[in-house]
């Protein structure tokens, strides 16, 4: 199941649409540029309650920044719980897989939360991430080696589904032999979790979801072997042998699962996302090309207006006040990101993709206790991938094409990308 969108088509789209009953997280629109979808709430009705999905919505940037921040008002548990109910069969499903996972460190609150973070943060610092750059730079030019005399990609399916999946297993410690499950498997989360699928797809996603359990419980069983295990992984066991009370063996496994969809599927997309959008700017892609010390910015921009994670939740632990509106206790709010993003409260012409501009106030990460713990890696990756691409394929052109996406509140990207180039005109060879 997915949306077809033009890649020419404009992302304002029907009238009836932009009212609070009419809009649906799950249309085109939303899709193809969720922050210009919702132009119009920014603009009029920037909390609004969405009887489709059952939520809460939050446009704007001094909002949704501040329900991110108000950890004592808005509870994460709601973040990993599927928006659209499991079905008795899907449940089933999973139920065949033993699968119970418990709060990991996106959907707990503290104080369990600060204990996680304390203790896993760590594994995120940049003196363990910055040795990866040189794998993820040759892992890089392997993958462009195998297509760059064919003069056109998918660059998806040749290069960026597997290279942030290999990076991520690296990071996570798991052995390269599970790439096939987890590469295989990683949509079945978007899906299950953040998705409408139908009855038959649900029951299809919820059993990729427990064989995704079930690899948990033998990566981990494998790690716990050794004496010095590798990756967050084996940094998280470890700190499991200092504090058994903090880490139990289920967080462990959940975090196998929750680890690599954190990794994974964010930066594929990101990356993707941000092709598309400097192929689309053809000048800002040749300055890039030209002048690569641009891209560590360039990157940020990209991350403001085409975001990979479009929306997080939250739920209202008490009556609470966001904006001019009362949100009552136990609602469900989905904040957005990619709206926040371009609100023309803190970026000026805020659609207009500007390398130059300063992006730095985007939350493409989140924001507060719980912004994204691998910010620093996904940049990494991503200034990594375009350095390549623009050294290698600076003459790469996007192909007339729909972009097809999963349809889902929070993760977007294309699920294809072709792109073409004149051979003949290569300027390097590796
Ligand atoms: C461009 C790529 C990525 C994007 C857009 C992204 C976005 C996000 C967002 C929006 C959140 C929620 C933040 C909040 O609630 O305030 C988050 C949390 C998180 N992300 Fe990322 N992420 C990316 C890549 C990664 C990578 C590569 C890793 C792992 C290495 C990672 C690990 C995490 C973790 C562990 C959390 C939970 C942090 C916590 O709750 O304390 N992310 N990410």
């Amino acid at each position: 199941m997915d949306s077809a969108v033009s890649s020419n088509e404009p992302a304002t789209g029907c009238p009836v649409a932009h009212t609070t009953a009419g809009f649906s997280f799950f249309d085109r629109e939303y899709q193809e540029n969720p922050g210009a979808s919702l132009a119009w709430a920014r603009e009029s009705q920037p909390v609004f309650y969405n009887d489709d999905s059952d939520y809460w919505v939050v446009t704007r940037h001094e909002d949704v920044k501040s329900v991110f921040s108000q950890f004592n008002k808005f509870s994460a548990a709601i973040t990993l719980t599927p928006v659209t109910p499991p079905s008795e069969a899907a449940g089933a499903q999973l139920e065949k897989y033993g699968f119970a996972p418990c709060p990991v460190l996106a959907d707990s609150d503290p104080p369990m939360h600060r204990q996680y973070r304390r203790l896993n943060a760590p594994a995120f610092m940049p003196d363990r991430i910055d040795p990866l750059a040189s794998y993820i730079r040759q892992t890089t030019n392997d993958y462009i080696d195998r297509f760059v005399e064919r003069g056109h990609a998918d660059l998806i399916a040749d290069m960026l589904w597997d290279i942030p999946c290999l990076v991520a297993l690296q990071f996570l410690g798991i052995p390269e032999e599970d790439v096939d499950t987890v590469r295989r498997l990683a949509t079945s989360m978007t899906e299950f979790v953040w998705g409408r699928p139908s009855p038959e797809e649900q029951v299809r996603a919820a059993d990729g979801l427990g064989q995704f359990w079930a690899m948990g419980e033998r990566v981990i069983g494998k790690l716990k072997e050794l004496d010095d295990p590798p990756g967050w992984l084996g940094h998280a066991i470890k700190m499991q042998r200092e504090h058994p009370d903090v880490i139990s063996d289920t967080w462990l496994q959940t975090n196998v699962m929750g680890g690599a969809m954190a990794a994974h599927e964010t930066t594929t997309n990101a990356t993707a996302n941000a092709v598309v959008t400097l192929l689309r700017n053809r000048d800002q892609w040749d300055r890039l090309c030209a002048q690569p010390a641009l891209i560590p910015g360039a990157v940020e921009e990209c991350l403001r207006l085409n975001p990979s994670v479009a929306a997080w939740r939250r739920i209202a632990k008490e009556d609470v006040r966001v904006g001019d509106v009362t949100i009552p206790a136990g609602a469900k709010i989905l904040m957005v990101i990619a709206s926040a993003n371009q609100d023309d409260a803190v970026f000026e012409e805020p659609e207009r993709f500007d390398i130059d501009r300063d992006a730095k106030a985007h939350i493409a990460f989140g924001a507060g206790t719980h912004m994204c713990l691998g910010n620093h890696l996904a940049r990494l990756e991503m200034v990594i991938y375009l350095e390549e691409l623009t050294r290698r394929l600076p003459h790469m052109t996007l192909d007339h094409q729909e972009f097809h996406y999963v349809p889902n509140t929070s993760f977007r990207g294309p699920e294809s990308l072709h792109v073409s180039w004149d051979v003949e005109k290569n300027p390097v060879l590796s």
